[in-house]
């Protein structure tokens, strides 16, 4: 127990180091298995990098946008060979060879919500949480291509023992207990101004998940990855838990990875102005890297072709697809460094007289890594455009841009189009505005073909202006 004093005085810890050599013995046992699981060696160039220091962003010289496949396909060719795409996805979720992996490991703090945020009712008539959103889309999507879609999920220690609970005492959804994998990922210590690492309590780090990067290295270590091989998995659906409009499992999607035989694919969304909070795909030498909204030079932002597009256009809402064997070739030695992104955070910690102090302003860094910095990794990566009011409505704050709220308008809006396209007129007002609420179950229905399958089979009368309506099972 005592040799770890040696490794914090070496890694500079040495507040740390005299801490741990005057605690009782089952503190000592407490803290040492979270030391199992640091990387003592590289900390001290970690905290001299991101800590002590801000690290700047490289913009390369050569930056430029990176390519992507348009969406709605832009001529006939085009659209012969999304339909090609879409027949092989189909293929792919028949022969079982698809998984849905969400990310859930993230703190929600700006939600402000106590629990995972995955817990959190989103749908404007049942209240429905993002989790149960998901599953009834996952039991919709097995049933249409008739092959069960495994769902793994990435929790992380803070909601991990919380998001299971959650699973078993709502019976999983529907879902059979087996086809839902949960998997936690990596943490990372957080470290004060002063380069020391600050403890939570006693017997006790103060931690945070490592980010959605660490996505990668905990499907390796926790077995994820295995079970995939062993089921014939070959893709992964990768998206986060804040979004519940994602398809769980696109198969157009799925199929133009396939037949463009990327590593990792990224659906984008155009940008509806040059400083949209979206990571920018662009490309360097030949290779694939999204240049975060903070870090992009203004000049390279604003820039527009001559039709007046912007030149970097190409915006992220972290939706992918990943082969499972780009992973596997990733993490071969049980390794992988990706990146740190600092974070100036309000961390809570205990000081060295056992006062928990509470922080009015930031005194503290997180690390994370960022999943797309895995992009540069791959030799051949596919964009996709993607349509924003059907894929993404993220929901990071409770009211506002990007919010529960706004979210639930989306998932009105979105139910509101499928039900037209099934031929059910529903009440608007002059400006095209929604008039009554909606909500259409992604059980019975997870995209535009579903709905006028279902409403054909069901048929309901037009919703009457300020009416409340819930459709399918
Ligand atoms: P965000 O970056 O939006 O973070 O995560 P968050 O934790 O949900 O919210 P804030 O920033 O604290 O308000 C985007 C997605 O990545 C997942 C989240 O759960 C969410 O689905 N995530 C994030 C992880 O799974 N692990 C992490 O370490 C960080």
């Amino acid at each position: 127990m005592n040799q770890w004093i040696d490794v914090l005085n070496n890694a500079g810890q040495n507040v740390l180091a005299e801490y741990f050599a005057n605690a009782a013995p089952e503190i000592k046992e407490k803290l040492a298995a979270q030391f199992e699981q640091i990387d003592f060696a590289e900390l001290p160039a970690l905290i001299h990098d991101y800590v002590l220091n801000k690290p700047e962003t490289a913009i390369p010289a050569d930056l430029a946008p990176a390519p992507f496949f348009p969406y709605p396909a832009k001529n006939d060719e085009q659209k012969e060979y999304y339909a090609k795409a879409y027949k092989a996805g189909e293929d792919i979720l028949s022969a079982g060879k698809a998984a849905a992996l969400t990310v859930a490991g993230g703190q929600g703090t700006r939600l402000g919500f106590d629990g995972p945020k995955g817990t959190y009712p989103i749908t404007p008539v049942l209240n429905k949480t993002l989790f149960q959103y998901f599953a009834e889309g996952i039991l919709r999507v097995s049933e249409k291509y008739g092959k069960p879609l495994t769902w793994y999920i990435m929790t992380s220690e803070i909601n991990d023992a919380a998001t299971r609970r959650f699973f078993a005492a709502n019976n999983y959804f529907g879902l059979a207990e087996n086809q839902v994998f949960f998997f936690t990922q990596g943490f990372m210590p957080a470290v004060g101004y002063d380069g020391n690492l600050l403890r939570a309590s006693a017997d006790s780090l103060a931690l945070s998940p490592n980010g959605h990067g660490g996505t990668l290295l905990a499907l390796r270590k926790s077995g994820a990855l295995d079970a995939m091989k062993n089921a014939g998995v070959e893709y992964i659906s990768y998206f986060q838990v804040d979004n519940p409009l994602v398809p769980v499992a696109d198969p157009l999607f799925i199929g133009l990875h396939a037949l463009e035989k990327a590593q990792i694919s990224c659906r984008m969304l155009p940008k509806t102005n040059p400083y949209e909070k979206l990571g920018n795909f662009c490309m360097s030498e030949g290779r694939c890297q999204i240049i975060e909204y903070s870090d992009m030079p203004n000049e390279l932002a604003e820039r527009r072709k001559e039709d007046g597009t912007l030149d970097f256009l190409a915006g992220s809402p972290a939706i992918h697809i990943i082969s499972r064997d780009f992973v596997e070739t990733l993490t071969a030695d049980g390794k992988l460094k990706l990146p740190w992104h600092r974070a100036d955070k309000k961390v809570p910690y205990m000081d060295q007289n056992g006062v928990e102090v509470k922080p009015e302003e930031p005194n503290a860094v997180k690390l994370e890594s960022f999943i797309f910095d895995a992009l540069p990794l791959a030799e051949k990566v596919m964009i996709l455009e993607g349509c924003r009011e059907e894929i993404f409505g993220p929901t990071k704050n409770k009211t506002g841009v990007d919010s529960a709220e706004s979210c639930r308008a989306m998932l009105i809006d979105r139910d509101a189009r499928r039900m037209e396209a099934a031929g059910i007129p529903v009440p608007r007002n002059a400006e095209g505005k929604v008039e009554c609420i909606l909500e259409i179950s992604p059980r019975s229905v997870v995209d535009e073909a579903d709905a006028i399958a279902f409403f054909k089979e069901n048929p309901a009368p037009a919703p009457v202006p300020g009416s409340i309506n819930f459709y399918g099972k």
